[in-house]
């Protein structure tokens, strides 16, 4: 029975690019959707841009433009950046559209009918010059448990206590960097609490995977409170009916634009209807890809909102782990924090496609992108064995049998081997290890392999007694190959169209691997996949390296952190920094690097060397006797051709133009630089 499927991505925060982090959702989103599609059923992938809140307000105010035009803008850049990745959405729309509205106040409307609102006081910080109430995010100040200063107004990061804004040491706004003071304010909240066994039920069903239902029913045990859906003015979003100067918090509407986000697409659709998919009795079903920050927001508040409001919950929400790049956090400074737009730049999307899917399990387990491993599987698997079988075999059978495939299987058991896999990698991508269906993929690849190394075709083709078998032996090559194709459709959608296009047939679906093709004709092999070249990934880190920011106050340091450009550092960060002056005594070439140089240092009291990438805009001996400045307190660092102790600061575009101290400034070594 063919199945009417709606699949979501959580929709992007609008006011930054999307990183490959995001795209890990997307593509694991996407990977099933396609996969759905061969199967013959309807799927329909909508997404959108999440828009409102206070940050995307700070966003535009501080790029002086207005919050509709950044949020189009960043769309645009998030549409163009996901088709990059061959993400095949049917909708990528945006929760700031008149469509989400009326679906935000209808639902609101309909949870108050049904007694589900109530009105509550709530005291809170609030920044008298700006005008704005502070979210915990939004004010800084010393941490009550151990003084650490500059933190946070819910965690700190120093000693990890957890406390109220309010209870900070001298509390600041991120903003104007006033005082804050208690103000009292009328909040909207959705009376959860009553959902709580209705929720019990729900994520013990198999709506939630095992180890996210564990993790809920903690919540769930100790009951569930009411949830604050209301912000005070100014705020980027929507009004709450029945009030001027209160706002849906963006965690009300975000979900609701999976809903507006369709209805947008039904009405450009004919065949679609959104009531079929979202009436409490919907014979359709609704499936959510998320990260695992946010299972809160899908597995709790969302389904009592739908339930509450008379509309069907989710069949399914897949949370995913996150995304860790050799092992640790993406980091701009290492150049692992890569946006999807440099990716793209620099490497084909079905790489890292190929190689999410290699990774995902269907599990809330963390997921690493090994840059090395990541080459060699790419290189080893796709290009080394299944693109190969093809490439080994569709020659003999082009020259020799002008393209056509035998009328019969030469090895009907290895060739069973692949149909037999038909129903079992296809129950994989629908539970979402896709990661178990690229091993069973790659061992078919390496029978097939040995198959042909066997038969050694090369060999036959030399007797004019073989021809028959070379046929047969070639015939059973392509064959195995349409099956991985068929098999490997849904990861690799661009590379399918080239082997269609090769096989000579119309779109493969899931059902084309249960059967060979005989007395077929193909055509001629043109390579499909290029392997990894590891300069590639070393220019996409390079590309990916974000210099050291201009030092900045702290306040505003922490404003353009809280609104996503992370890597800016306070002036606490930078008062951490020990810059010294420093002699070039002496200054060598480095065997092998052709931007290095290895520069021995006079700091005053003791000598260091450093490796520095100033080639390109000195002479070596030029540099001898010069002075520079030098970071005198990094950790020293190993490096391919010697440790480096320290880091030479010059300034300049690069390239030719980079200016040391002068030799005649009157700074002497071992300095301190103020
Ligand atoms: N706007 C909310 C989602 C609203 S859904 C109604 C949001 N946006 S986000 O931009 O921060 O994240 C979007 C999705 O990307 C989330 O599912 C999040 O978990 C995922 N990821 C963001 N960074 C990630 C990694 N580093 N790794 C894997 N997924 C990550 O949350
Ligand atoms: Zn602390």
């Amino acid at each position: 029975m063919s199945r009417r499927i709606l699949v979501t991505s959580a929709l992007p925060n609008a006011n930054g690019p999307i990183h490959l982090g995001h795209v890990l959702e997307q593509i694991q989103t996407d990977i099933w959707v396609r996969f759905q599609r061969m199967r013959g059923h309807q799927a329909i992938y909508v997404c959108a841009d999440d828009t409102h809140g206070t940050a995307t307000m700070i966003k535009a105010e501080q790029e002086g433009v207005t919050a509709e035009a950044l949020v189009e803008s960043m769309r645009q850049l998030h549409v163009a950046d996901s088709q990059g990745f061959l993400i095949n959405h049917d909708n990528y729309y945006s929760t700031h559209s008149p469509e989400n509205q009326l679906y935000a106040e209808l639902i609101y409307t309909r949870l108050q009918e049904a007694g589900l609102i109530f009105n509550e006081q709530v005291e809170q910080l609030y920044d008298p010059e700006k005008g704005l109430f502070l979210a915990d995010r939004f004010v800084v100040g010393g941490c009550p448990r151990c003084k650490t200063p500059d933190q946070y107004g819910d965690n700190c990061e120093a000693c990890g206590a957890t406390y109220n804004a309010n209870e900070l040491i001298e509390p600041k706004s991120i903003f104007s960097g006033a005082t804050p003071e208690l103000r009292g304010s009328d909040h909207y909240f959705f009376d959860l609490a009553r959902y709580t066994e209705f929720l019990k039920t729900w994520t013990r069903g198999d709506a939630v995977q095992t180890e996210i239902a564990n993790k809920l029913s903690e919540w769930l045990d100790d009951g569930l409170r009411a949830w604050d859906i209301s912000r005070d003015a100014p705020y980027f979003g929507f009004t709450i009916p029945g009030t001027t100067d209160k706002y849906f918090y963006v965690w009300m509407d975000a979900p609701i634009g999976y809903m507006a986000s369709f209805q947008n697409l039904c009405d450009r659709r004919d065949d679609l209807n959104f009531d079929d998919f979202w009436a409490p009795d919907s014979s359709a079903e609704v499936h959510h890809f998320i990260g695992k920050d946010i299972v809160n927001f899908h597995a709790l508040f969302w389904p009592a909102v739908l339930d509450g409001a008379n509309f069907r919950t989710p069949t399914k929400v897949h949370a995913h782990g996150f995304l860790t790049v050799d092992g640790t956090k993406m980091s701009k400074s290492r150049g692992t924090f890569i946006l999807a737009k440099t990716y793209l730049e620099h490497l084909n999307p079905e790489y890292l496609r190929y190689y999410y899917a290699a990774k995902l399990n269907g599990s809330v387990d963390d997921l690493d992108l090994n840059l090395e491993d990541f080459a060699a599987r790419v290189n080893s698997d796709l290009v080394g064995k299944v693109v190969n079988i093809a490439s080994r075999t569709a020659g003999f059978l082009v020259k020799q049998f002008d393209g056509v495939l035998a009328e019969h299987v030469h090895d009907p058991e290895l060739m069973n081997q692949f149909h037999a896999q038909v129903e079992p990698i296809a129950a994989l991508f629908e539970q979402g290890d896709t990661a178990k269906a690229m091993r069973e993929i790659t061992s078919l690849a390496d029978a097939a392999n040995q198959y042909i190394a066997k038969h050694e075709p090369w060999n036959m083709a030399k007797d004019p007694e073989q021809r028959d078998a070379v046929q047969l032996v070639c015939s059973q090559g392509i064959n195995m190959f349409r099956c991985l194709a068929v098999f490997l459709k849904p990861v690799l959608p661009s590379t399918a169209e080239k082997a269609e296009a090769f096989l000579n047939t119309p779109p493969l679906t899931w059902s084309d691997a249960e059967a060979p093709l005989l007395g077929h004709t193909i055509n001629k092999f043109k390579p499909m996949l290029q392997r990894i070249e590891t300069s590639q990934i070393e220019k996409m880190i390079e590309a990916s390296k974000v210099p050291d920011t201009q030092p900045a106050e702290a306040p505003a340091a922490k404003a353009a952190a809280a609104t996503g450009d992370s890597d800016v550092i306070g002036i606490d960060d930078f008062m951490k920094i020990q810059l010294k002056v420093a002699r070039i005594i002496d200054a060598q070439p480095v065997e092998g690097a052709d931007k290095l140089l290895q520069l021995t240092l006079d700091v005053g009291d003791h000598q260091r060397q450093v490796f520095s990438g100033i080639k390109a805009a000195y002479q070596a001996e030029d540099l001898v006797n010069r002075l520079t400045v030098v970071v005198a307190n990094l950790a020293p660092r190993k490096m391919r051709f010697g440790v480096s102790e320290g880091m030479v600061l010059a300034a300049g575009p690069g390239g030719s133009d980079i200016f040391l101290l002068s030799p005649d400034s009157g700074a002497e070594p071992g300095m301190d630089v103020k």
